[in-house]
């Protein structure tokens, strides 16, 4: 069975989002949360937040969100109890980030790196497994606890 993968992005990231299904849709079920279209004035909450949710509820395995920098799409993702993403620009923080820190989400900037750079930190990202070890366990409970004492939902 293939790797669900939600994927959204806003404007700032329509192209790339585009470009990185067509080299991912052969490995990967693809969830496209959109934009659908290119709309100059779409905000990136819109697009984040569905994708933060289908993580976050098992209907997808992994996410991904792109904006101009990945920096909005991060803190709206973060925002959804659950969701653990992060910006990720380079290949060794996009699969130690789901090896230590069970990183769930990766956000990109589409106005900081080109297609090729993506695609490699993507399938980092893809093909990474969270360790288990005892000692990142303990800080992911930590942080999970966190999350738990802030909630009000
Ligand atoms: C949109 O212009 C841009 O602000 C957005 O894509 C993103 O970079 C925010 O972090």
């Amino acid at each position: 069975m293939k790797i669900k993968i939600a994927i959204g992005a806003d404007h700032g990231g329509f192209e790339l989002k585009k470009a990185l299904i067509n080299k991912l849709n052969a490995e990967y079920e693809i969830l496209d949360a959109g934009a659908n279209k290119f709309d100059s004035t779409d905000d990136y909450p819109d697009f984040s937040m569905p994708v933060a949710q289908s993580v976050s509820s098992g209907k997808a395995d992994k996410g991904i969100i792109i904006c101009g920098s990945g920096v909005g799409a991060c803190i709206v993702a973060n925002k959804v109890p659950g969701a653990r993403a992060s910006v990720c620009h380079d290949t060794y923080s996009a699969h130690q980030g789901v090896e230590h820190d069970d990183m769930n989400i990766l956000c990109l900037g589409a106005r900081v790196i080109g297609i090729e750079l993506a695609f490699e930190i993507a399938n980092a990202f893809l093909a990474a497994k969270f360790s288990g070890e005892e000692r990142h366990r303990r800080r992911f409970n930590k942080a999970i606890e966190i999350e738990k004492r802030f909630l009000r939902t």
